[in-house]
C-alpha cells in the first residue's frame, strides 16, 4: 500500500510543521525589488491586437540571420566560443577599437548587470535618471548596490546638473540612458562631454545606447570619440532592437580593456550562445547593415508621422528619439492602457507616470492615432 492510496489513513496534524523551504534565508534585498514588468502579450479573446508594448522590431529577423542560424545548428552539441572571438573581432572593426575592448553577454541588460557586479560593493551607489529603464533598480538591488534615482526634467529628459550633483564618494557607476526609455529624449554629444567633465574620472559612466540607431543621424552623439577621450566611459549596445533578434539574447559593451576584462570575469560563463553569436555576426555584414539602415529609417519616418499626428490632436509630448513615443498621462495611464487594449492595441503603462507605445507597422500607428484621437476628444 502506498501513501497515495486513498484508503491509507492520513495522520491528523493539528499544526503543520514549518516546511524546510520556509527556513531558507533569502536576501532581504529581494523584498525591496520592483518586479520587471515585461510588455504584455495580447489577450487571447479573438480581438485582433497590435503588440506595441515592448519596443521590439515588428519585422522578422533578416534572411541572413535565418541562414546563419541554420548553418550553426549542427554545432550545437559543442559549447559556444566563450571568448566570442569572431564576433568581438567584427564588433571591434565596427567600432574602430581593439577586440579587447568588447565584452559580450546575453543582452545589454546582462552586460549592465555585469557592470554592477564588477563595480559595486554592498552600499555603493549607482546614479541613474528616473523614470528610465526599469531593469536598472533590479540590477542594482540584486547586486547589493544602492540606487540613487534622479528625477527627469519637466521635459522628461535627463537632469544632468542634478545627476552630477548626486555623485558622491560612494558612487561607482552612473548610467545615462539615451534615448531614454520610456520617455524618449536623447542626449547630445556636448551634453555628455559637459557631464563627464563634472564626474570624477574614477566613476564609471555607462551610456546605454539600446536605441541609438533611432536617433536622427544629425543628432547622434559621437560616442566613439567620447569613449576614446574618457577611459571611464562604457558604451552599452544591443542586438535586440534594430537588428530584431531580441529572442536570441545578445548584447555587448565597448569599454577600456581593463573594464572589458572585468566584465568578462563576472559574466555568466558561455552566456552568449552559439546561435546568438552567429546571428549577431550575420547582422554586421555590409548587406545586412544596409537593410537594417533602411528599416531604421522607416521607423524614424513613422515616428515623425505619429508625433505629428498626435501633436495635431493636441497632445503635448516629450521629444522622442527612440522607436517609441510616450504619453505623459499621469494618474490616467492605467485607464488609457485599458482603453487602448479594448480597441486592439497593447501598450505599456508605467504606474501613474505615462504610457509608452512602440513604433511598429503603419497599421498599428493608424490604430494608435485613432485611439489617441478618440481619447483626447472624449
Ligand atoms: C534602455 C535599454 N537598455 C537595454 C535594454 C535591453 O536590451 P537587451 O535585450 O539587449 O538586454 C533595453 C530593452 O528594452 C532598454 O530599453
Amino acid at each position: 500500500m502506498t501513501s497515495s492510496d486513498p484508503t491509507t489513513p492520513v495522520p491528523a496534524t493539528p499544526e503543520a510543521p514549518e516546511a524546510p523551504v520556509e527556513r531558507i534565508r533569502l536576501r532581504a534585498a529581494l523584498d525591496a525589488l520592483p518586479a520587471y514588468i515585461p510588455g504584455r502579450p495580447p489577450a487571447d479573446d479573438g480581438v485582433h491586437r497590435f503588440k506595441v508594448s515592448s519596443n521590439e522590431s515588428h519585422l522578422p529577423p533578416l534572411p541572413a540571420v535565418r541562414e546563419a542560424l541554420l548553418g550553426a545548428i549542427d554545432g550545437l552539441n559543442r559549447y559556444p566560443d566563450m571568448a566570442g572571438a569572431a564576433l568581438r573581432e567584427a564588433l571591434g572593426a565596427e567600432h574602430g577599437v581593439d577586440p579587447s575592448r568588447i565584452a559580450l553577454s546575453t543582452g545589454s541588460v546582462a552586460v549592465t548587470g555585469d557592470l554592477v557586479r564588477a563595480l559595486v560593493d554592498p552600499g555603493d551607489e549607482v546614479v541613474y535618471a528616473w523614470r528610465s529603464f526599469e531593469a536598472y533598480p533590479i540590477l542594482v538591488g540584486t547586486h547589493g548596490g544602492t540606487s540613487v534615482r534622479v528625477p527627469l526634467t519637466d521635459r522628461l529628459a535627463h537632469d544632468l546638473d542634478a545627476m552630477a550633483a548626486a555623485v558622491t564618494d560612494r558612487t561607482r557607476l552612473v548610467i545615462l540612458c539615451t534615448p531614454n526609455n520610456p520617455t524618449g529624449p536623447a542626449l547630445s554629444g556636448a551634453q555628455i562631454e559637459d557631464f563627464l567633465g563634472r564626474v570624477p574620472e574614477d566613476v564609471v559612466v555607462a551610456i546605454d545606447e539600446a536605441y541609438r540607431e533611432f536617433v536622427d543621424p544629425e543628432r547622434r552623439p559621437d560616442t566613439a570619440a567620447i569613449l576614446a577621450a574618457h577611459p571611464n566611459v562604457v558604451l552599452l549596445r544591443t542586438f535586440s532592437k534594430v537588428q530584431g533578434i531580441a529572442g536570441l539574447r545578445i548584447g555587448y559593451a565597448v569599454a577600456h580593456p581593463r573594464l572589458a576584462r572585468a566584465l568578462s570575469q563576472v559574466t555568466v560563463p558561455f552566456g552568449a550562445g552559439t546561435l546568438a553569436q552567429a546571428a549577431a555576426l550575420a547582422c554586421l555584414t555590409p548587406a545586412s547593415r544596409e537593410e537594417l539602415d533602411r528599416r531604421t529609417a522607416a521607423v524614424r519616418a513613422e515616428r515623425t508621422r505619429v508625433l505629428a499626428g498626435l501633436e495635431a490632436q493636441g497632445w503635448e509630448l516629450p521629444d522622442s528619439q527612440g522607436n517609441f513615443v510616450y504619453l505623459p498621462l499621469g494618474t490616467r495611464s492605467g485607464e488609457f492602457t485599458r482603453f487602448a487594449d479594448a480597441r486592439g492595441l497593447v501598450v505599456r503603462g508605467y504606474g501613474d507616470d505615462g504610457v509608452r507605445v512602440t513604433i511598429a507597422e503603419p497599421e498599428a500607428s493608424d490604430r494608435f492615432l485613432a485611439i489617441a484621437g478618440e481619447w483626447i476628444g472624449a
